[in-house]
């Protein structure tokens, strides 16, 4: 029950109506017994500024930020969190008596790849240089993995490589033989008919793979298919939401019960 006391929380975004962040951040409040809502807030980006301006006079507690918003809301907030601005970007913000910018989509990326691997002594191969790929490269510098990064659009895996000490390559099919951990973060694959970023026969069962697209794509059912670990962005975008939660709470849901709650929404079975 709402009540007059009751935090609001939220997710800005443009469109925002796909989001299955509302699902899983109430029902971690439900669970908690934490007196709160999360609502979904579509800004368009002319009006963010306002909005987030409104948001932090409404005395909304926190917020978590999606596309297009997560470069700009970097430069609206008052403070920035030290991952925040080495990523660029921005996905929560935490109002108080100012505007809080942190970054919980290196975190929610790491955690997923941790379900699936050891990451100390790895070698990963990045595919994709655009604004998700930050996260990830973030999250693999700092695991001490050893990173090569290719992109379609060479000159831009070059200065991601530079800002984040990888290695840029100019063929996926140069390293994958020698990495233990792929990871997609091209828009390639959203299309159920989009072709191969490269010869998908040669992932083998050693390796682990990550695509953050929110459901299987061709890449991760070819690597289940010949027996590798393999995972969609789906936890990702869990525990992103999970990182996002105790920042704003100070409190860590139970994330078996989250799980649970996503099964219906496409979450891989868990037992
Ligand atoms: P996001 O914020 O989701 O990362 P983005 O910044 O537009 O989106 O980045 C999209 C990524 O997908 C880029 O790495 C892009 O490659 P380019 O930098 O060369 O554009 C990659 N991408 C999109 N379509 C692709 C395709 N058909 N083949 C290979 N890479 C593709």
């Amino acid at each position: 029950m709402i009540r007059g006391n009751t935090e609001v929380y939220g997710i800005i975004g443009f469109p925002v109506s796909h989001s299955l962040s509302p699902v899983f951040q109430n029902s971690a409040f439900k669970y908690l017994g934490l007196d709160a809502v999360y609502v979904p807030f579509e800004v368009r980006p002319e009006e963010l500024e306002g909005a987030l301006r409104g948001l932090k006079s409404l005395n909304i507690k926190g917020i978590n930020v999606t596309i297009p918003h997560k470069e700009r809301s970097l430069e609206l907030a008052d403070w920035v969190s030290e991952e925040a601005k080495l990523i660029g970007a921005t996905n929560t913000l935490k109002f108080t008596d100012r505007i809080e910018a942190y970054n919980t989509d290196w975190v929610g990326f790491k955690r997923s790849l941790e379900e699936l691997t050891v990451l100390e002594g790895k070698k990963a191969l990045l595919l994709g240089a655009g604004g998700s790929s930050r996260a990830v490269a973030y999250a693999l510098k700092n695991s001490g993995v050893k990173t090569f990064i290719w992109n379609r659009t060479q000159s831009k895996a070059e200065r991601l490589a530079e800002e984040f000490g990888l290695e840029s390559v100019s063929s996926p099919e140069k390293v994958v033989a020698e990495v233990d951990i792929v990871v997609n973060t091209t828009s390639v694959g959203l299309k159920e008919n989009d072709g191969e970023l490269f010869d998908y026969s040669l992932i083998g069962e050693n390796h682990t793979v990550v695509d953050i697209i929110y459901r299987d794509t061709p890449l991760v059912k070819r690597a289940r298919k010949v027996g590798a670990k393999a995972v969609n962005g789906f936890p990702m975008l869990l525990y992103q939401g999970v990182e996002s939660f105790k920042i704003w709470t100070g409190c860590e849901p139970s994330v078996k019960f989250l799980k649970k709650v996503l099964e219906p929404f496409g979450y891989p079975q868990t037992c």
